[in-house]
């Protein structure tokens, strides 16, 4: 039996989501570990960081349970930026054993947005993608900011170059299966951040994406 109320079932997969709670802290790790196994480990959300996440901004992160099982989850942060983020790495917005929150944030920053292969392409990911566009909404933030991960870039890095491959994806002549779902759930993708967390497979980079508020009411 899980603890914690169910705050949505999935009106498309079924699923239960709930608030990230503190006890979750290991299985979200081996979740994390297992679907980013490609990048490198020291610069993911560990344990002790989910913890943090459940105890400094529980409202920011949703786990999808199929039955008792954790399959997905979308967690996130606040984080305050004049405008759109810079140019940034992933330990620049969470920092090793730390949340990264910043509770006058103005910005939803997206951490980690997971599903487990056996349950994707059965909409967990848009649902997830609506529990926070929620949370932006409810509290009047810019919108959401992330890293997007690229990894159709292996396939063909050898003959396009970054900006190649993100125009390719843009114009919808190239599909990516991470950037090309965030692309459909109304994000912008703005631009190649280097060295965002070591992953040689797609030569360490991801993409800044971002999605803008369309309700938000600057402060008066
Ligand atoms: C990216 C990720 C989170 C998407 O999760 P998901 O649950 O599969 O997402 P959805 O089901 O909402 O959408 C995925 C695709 O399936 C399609 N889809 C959804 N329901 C479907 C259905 N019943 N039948 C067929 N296709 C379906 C969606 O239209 C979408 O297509 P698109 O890629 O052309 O936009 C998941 O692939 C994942 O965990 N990847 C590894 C981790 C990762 O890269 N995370 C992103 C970090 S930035």
């Amino acid at each position: 039996m899980v603890d914690g109320p169910v705050i949505l079932v999935g009106p498309t997969s079924g699923l239960d989501y709930r608030r990230i709670r503190p006890e979750w802290g290991d299985i979200l790790e081996e979740l994390e570990f297992s679907l980013f196994s490609t990048s490198n480990r020291d610069e993911l959300c560990h344990a002790e960081q989910f913890v943090a996440l459940a105890q400094e901004f529980p409202e920011g992160s949703f786990v999808g349970f199929d039955g008792d099982e954790a399959v997905a989850m979308g967690t996130g942060i606040l984080k305050r930026f004049d405008g759109r983020p810079p140019p940034h790495t992933l330990l620049d917005v969470m920092p090793f054993g730390q949340s990264g929150h910043q509770p006058d944030g103005n910005w939803y920053y997206g951490i980690t947005i997971a599903v487990r292969p056996s349950h994707r392409r059965r909409g967990i990911g848009a649902e997830l993608y609506g529990l926070r566009k929620e949370v932006v909404r409810t509290q009047n933030l810019r919108g959401i900011a992330a890293g997007g991960v690229i990894p159709g870039f292996e396939q063909h890095k050898q003959h396009l170059g970054i900006e190649e491959y993100i125009d390719g994806i843009r114009r919808g002549e190239i599909y990516d299966a991470t950037l090309s779902f965030q692309l459909h759930n109304g994000f912008e993708i703005v631009c190649p951040l280097p060295d965002y967390v070591r992953n040689p497979k797609i030569d360490n980079y991801a993409v800044l994406i971002v999605w803008d508020n369309p309700d938000y009411r600057p402060a008066g």
